[in-house]
Order: C-alpha cells, then structure tokens, then sequence
C-alpha cells in the first residue's frame, strides 16, 4: 500500500508512529523559576550528536487549555533540563508522570519519585532513574504544522553531564539487561529491550 495524506491511509489508526520505533524515551525534568518541578516523558527523542553528546526531542502540541507544554515554557525559562533514562522497570512511573495537570503540579510527588541534586544545572534528575543527562538548552526550532491547534518543535539541548547507575555497568559497560531500556512503538505499545547481538563494521 502506499498513503501520502495521513487521513487516507485506510488503516485503523495512523501507522507513522508505529513503523518509526522503537523510539527511545526522554523522560524530562524542568524546573519553574519558583523551583516547581516538573517531569514528562517525551519519545520524539533522540542523541544527534557525540562530540559533545547533544540530544533533541520534541514538546508539540499545547498543553490543555492552551499555551506551551510545561517542559518547553519552562526550559526556555531557565535554560536548562534533565533527560532521565527510562527502564522497563519504571514504566508506570513514567506512564503517570504524562498526565496533563497544571504547571504547579510536581510529576515526581505525583509518580512517587525521588528528586536528586544534578551537578551541572539546578533541576534535579529522577534517582531511580538508570541513567541522566545533564543538559544546557541549545536552542527550539518551530517546525512546520498542518493542523492549526497544534505546534510543532525541536528542543535541542547539549548534555554537560552524565549520571549513571552503578547497577547498569558491568565491566566498565553498559550491561544492557541491567540497564533494561523501555521503548515506545505505535499505538498504545511499548518494548523492553532484553536481547542484543553484536555486530562488526566492514572496515
Ligand atoms: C511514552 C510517551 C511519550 C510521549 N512523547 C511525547 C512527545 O514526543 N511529544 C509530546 O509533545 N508529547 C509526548 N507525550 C505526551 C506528554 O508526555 C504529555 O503531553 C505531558 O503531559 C506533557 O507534560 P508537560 O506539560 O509537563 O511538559 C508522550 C507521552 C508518553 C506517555
């Protein structure tokens, strides 16, 4: 089959997000001028560069009511923001911290989870997390959007530190089933990573 307008596929929902994954989770933590924490998992996400490492997601759409996500009103506010890893392990966590509450609620009070102080930045990263990165705000493109409600963006943030658990390295590596990476995929699905094969380059 072949769709080029995303209403004429002819399929029960839109496949785009389905056949795009898995897809990592950024699982990010901001914080409000005032110190009001906020936490929201973002799977539009991916690491664009190593040198420095640098990662961009992206905060589309308004929030309920109108006005930019909390994650992206708040970056811009204070220039900074946590990616925390997310493990198969805390998928309800994660799951609850997407609610769309208002800006003064705190996701981690409201998913049980332990702010940690970061290095780097102000906004602390989520201690149960395996892994956290430490990241400077680049910069936010505006991306072209078909459906006036909604508004598409790029956040690209460079990442200043890196926060790993010590339970997830074996042998100075990342031990990918300690690590147990959660993953998004279409509709309402989700993958845990639990294999992995090894593969040498040709040259
Ligand atoms: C697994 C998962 C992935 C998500 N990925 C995105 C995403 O890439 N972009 C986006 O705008 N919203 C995404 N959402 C929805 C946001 O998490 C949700 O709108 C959240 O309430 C935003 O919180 P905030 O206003 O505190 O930033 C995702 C939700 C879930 C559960």
């Amino acid at each position: 089959m072949f769709y080029d307008d995303p209403k004429k596929h002819n399929l029960k929902h839109n496949p785009f997000k389905a056949l795009v994954g898995p897809r990592p989770i950024a699982w990010v933590s901001s914080m409000d001028l005032d110190g009001v924490l906020n936490l929201a998992p973002y799977s539009f996400f991916n690491a664009i560069a190593d040198q420095p490492p640098t990662i961009v997601f992206a905060p589309n759409g308004p929030r309920p009511g109108g006005g930019a996500k909390d994650t992206l009103a708040n970056i811009e506010k204070t220039n900074e923001f946590v990616v925390n890893l997310c493990s198969y392990e805390l998928r309800d966590e994660m799951n609850k911290s997407s609610a769309h509450v208002g800006p003064e609620v705190d996701e981690f009070e409201l998913a049980g989870l332990t702010p940690a102080p970061s290095v780097h930045v102000k906004t602390p990263r989520v201690e149960e997390a395996p892994a956290s990165l430490e990241c400077r705000f680049v910069t936010r493109l505006r991306l072209p959007s078909t459906n006036p409600k909604i508004e598409n963006n790029m956040v690209i943030g460079q990442v200043v530190g890196i926060h790993i658990a010590d339970r997830i390295i074996d042998d100075g590596m990342i031990d990918v089933a300690a690590y147990h990476p959660l993953a998004r995929l279409g509709y309402m699905d989700y993958a845990a990573v639990d294999s992995t094969f090894e593969m040498l380059r040709p040259d």
